[in-house]
């Protein structure tokens, strides 16, 4: 038996967003969001279930933070719903909105949680979409006034802030597999939502700093998955390559060294003059916070029917499975070294200078297990237990290699709405009876809470 031991001031939380949690809406004065819009449209998800009332955590928020504390946690990541705060996405401010996220950041300060706060998890305000939504250039510009809003309202209190949830998945998701809402299949459309979204990353890091009432860091959490070639041939590994441009350097390119890989294919030629304006992507690089999601890798084969990367992905033999993805620990070793090697230890190709480097942390790391509650009323989840074990050995062993990890927030606190799964797919370390609404702490949750207590856990 080996104990792996984490620093002290480790940063141990989880994440959960305001959609998959909150309910409540159409209340308090909230406006509709575009997943509102797509949940209420049949055909969209799983049972047609929807987020109406989630796990309604607007209402037991002071029931969840206890829970928190009992887990131990930290610090907790949560989105702020922009449709809440401003019910247009502009305009008139909708202060009931503000005052649920007052609560609850006081409550986690309370129990001394460092509430992490993140201002786009997806749920783009209906009324902007009716403008446009994302490929509209405009919308990045009113994202970073209601950034500056939040902030001037809470920075008082918090002190990390986090522009974006996974813009990648935003874009790719929302408006070219139209998986996620607004639901649409344009690929145009989704490269200008991915530029938009970056571009008010930028802007709405100025806004926060400028209205901030106290020193804050500013970061963005990333959808990454390493990408692997399904053979040596000289196409599958250019499909590969290709893949992880648009995968992954489609976001840390522009993030860490202010240029975009975006330009190397033929729709990036097409859209770039007009999309990429002079200026863009020096205001785009401005962070001080990496939070990296992971939760599977990316293996691909060459496959000329595929639009834009001429490859697709392939689900390797050989690994478990969950009912989401292939389990892959190794895969968040291998890319925190990446992207340590890439972008960090070697001085990057871009356009000169070294990054400024910024914290790195995983922001999301979880998987889903069909859970239920046993004859006695505990829910024995030992492939969760496994696959944070194996996980967290995998972020130890990049941390002794040298890559400076300072916090691991898994996915997620309770179970709750998984987008287009419905409630079919349990995620948290809470299980949570969508039928009554009772919180029970898992074995997964107890086996994190003493890997917090003890900074650390014997493997
Ligand atoms: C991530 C999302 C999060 C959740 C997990 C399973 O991509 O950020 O909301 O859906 O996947």
């Amino acid at each position: 038996m080996q104990k792996l031991t984490f620093p002290n001031e480790f940063v141990w939380g989880c994440a959960a967003s305001a959609y998959q949690v909150e309910g409540a809406w159409n209340e308090d004065g909230k406006g509709p969001s575009i997943w509102d819009t797509f949940v209420h449209t049949p055909g969209h998800i799983v049972n047609n279930e929807t987020g109406d009332i989630a796990v309604d955590h607007y209402h037991r928020y002071q029931e969840d933070v206890a829970l928190m504390k009992e887990l131990g946690l930290n610090s907790y990541r949560f989105s702020i719903s922009w449709s809440r705060v401003l019910p247009n996405g502009a305009g008139k401010i909708n202060q009931a909105g503000l005052d649920f996220y007052d609560r609850l950041v006081d409550e986690l300060l309370k129990y001394n949680i460092e509430p992490y706060a993140c201002l786009f998890h997806y749920d783009l305000p209906q009324k902007l979409q009716d403008k446009g939504g994302w490929p509209n250039r405009e919308t990045a510009y009113l994202f970073a006034d209601y950034a500056g809003i939040v902030a001037e309202h809470l920075s008082d209190r918090i002190k990390v802030w986090m522009t974006h949830n996974e813009p990648w998945v935003s874009a790719m998701a929302g408006y070219f597999a139209g998986e996620h809402a607004p639901g649409i299949k344009d690929v145009q459309a989704a490269f200008k939502a991915l530029h938009h979204l970056l571009l008010s990353h930028g802007l709405a890091a100025e806004a926060i700093r400028a209205s901030a009432r106290q020193p804050v860091k500013i970061g963005i959490t990333l959808n990454l998955n390493p990408v692997q070639p399904i053979s040596s041939a000289k196409k599958d590994k250019d499909a590969a390559s290709r893949m992880d441009a648009v995968l992954n350097r489609s976001t840390l390119d522009p993030l860490l060294k202010g240029t975009t890989p975006i330009q190397e294919f033929a729709i990036g030629k097409m859209l770039s003059g007009s999309l990429i304006k002079s200026g863009d992507l020096e205001k785009i690089r401005n962070l001080d916070l990496l939070g990296i999601n992971y939760y599977t890798r990316t293996v691909v084969k060459y496959d000329p029917k595929f639009p834009v990367v001429a490859g697709s992905q392939i689900q390797p033999e050989g690994n478990e499975y969950s009912g989401m993805w292939e389990i892959y620990p190794e895969g968040i070793y291998e890319l925190l070294i990446r992207i340590w090697k890439d972008y960090f230890s070697e001085q990057p190709s871009g356009n000169g200078s070294k990054a400024r480097i910024p914290d790195l942390m995983i922001t999301e790391n979880g998987v889903p297990v069909p859970d239920g509650l046993d004859f006695d009323g505990r829910v024995r989840d030992e492939r969760r237990i496994r696959y944070l074990r194996d996980h967290l050995t995998q972020v130890h062993r990049a941390m002794d290699e040298g890559v400076p990890v300072k916090g691991y927030f898994h996915w997620s606190l309770m179970d709750n709405f998984e987008w287009a799964h419905g409630f079919g797919q349990r995620f948290g370390l809470i299980y949570v009876d969508f039928k009554t609404q009772t919180r029970t702490i898992k074995d997964s949750g107890r086996w994190f809470a003493k890997v917090i207590q003890e900074n650390g856990f014997e493997c």
